[in-house]
């Protein structure tokens, strides 16, 4: 991987959001791959501004979220739809039939998980996919333990990502225990990955996922093996690096 160190969380999100507007203008047609988390909204901020200053345009885009809870509708305030509405969708010219977030309340979540990858098929395929990190190594709902071949499919969340999680909820039991997630193999299909990690919480598994093997125990860990994978770092979260 090519690992890009910045002095801070902005710089690296204002960076990824430079990375996505360059993708764009090369191929206004672009398919991206997008995240949810903490961890983007500042690069969702700083491609709405490039947008009201006419320097992207979402026009002719189409983009795949990574994932989304299972049993949570598109308007509830924690779902990923709700989400990349309120920090994107809303804010640029994205055409909305061409926005894809998994749909958490689908009647028949397994069938829909695999439609979701033929829809990535028909248009060609991710072009740029947009990553963050679990503090475990996930990416996507993929946890430890996910095999690398996996596809869009219906997962269990891991006890630490539903602890994680239950900050954004009145009460344990409202966190959702499952997800639909692009798997390992879907994400891999992309021909370019970004990941983008900030902080000190972040520090370790960034270690483990650049200099340590590849292994399925930290799924981060096997972007090694992609052709194309940038990591954007800000200097807390690249601070266990050499
Ligand atoms: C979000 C996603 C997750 C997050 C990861 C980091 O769509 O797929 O893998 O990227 O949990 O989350 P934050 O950014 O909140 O630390």
């Amino acid at each position: 991987p090519i690992v890009l160190r910045c002095p801070d969380a902005d710089a690296a999100s204002r960076k990824v959001a430079d990375l996505i507007t360059e993708a764009i203008t090369a191929k206004p047609a672009i398919v991206l791959g997008l995240a949810t988390g903490a961890t983007p909204i500042q690069t969702y901020e700083h491609l709405v501004a490039g947008f009201r200053n006419g320097r992207v345009d979402f026009r002719h885009a189409t983009s795949f979220n990574l994932d989304e809870y299972i049993g949570l509708e598109a308007k509830h305030p924690q779902s990923y739809r709700y989400y990349m509405q309120q920090h994107l969708f809303d804010h640029v010219n994205f055409s909305p039939m061409r926005t894809y977030v998994p749909d958490g309340c689908a009647d028949d979540p397994v069938a829909h998980a695999s439609a979701y990858d033929q829809e990535i098929g028909r248009v060609g395929g991710i072009d740029l996919q947009l990553l963050g990190i679990g503090r475990n190594g996930h990416i996507g709902f993929n946890e430890p333990g996910s095999p690398a071949a996996s596809r869009t499919r219906v997962v269990d969340l891991a006890e630490v990502t539903i602890k994680n999680n239950a900050r954004y909820f009145d009460s344990p039991d409202q966190v959702p225990k499952k997800a639909i997630t692009m798997g390992i193999g879907t994400i891999f299909e992309a021909k370019q990955i970004v990941m983008l990690a900030t902080g000190a919480s972040k520090a370790k598994v960034i270690r483990q996922s650049l200099l340590d093997p590849p292994t399925e125990s930290v799924p981060a860990s096997l972007l090694q093996l992609h052709s194309s994978v940038t990591f954007v770092l800000d200097e807390a979260a690249a601070s266990e690096l050499p």
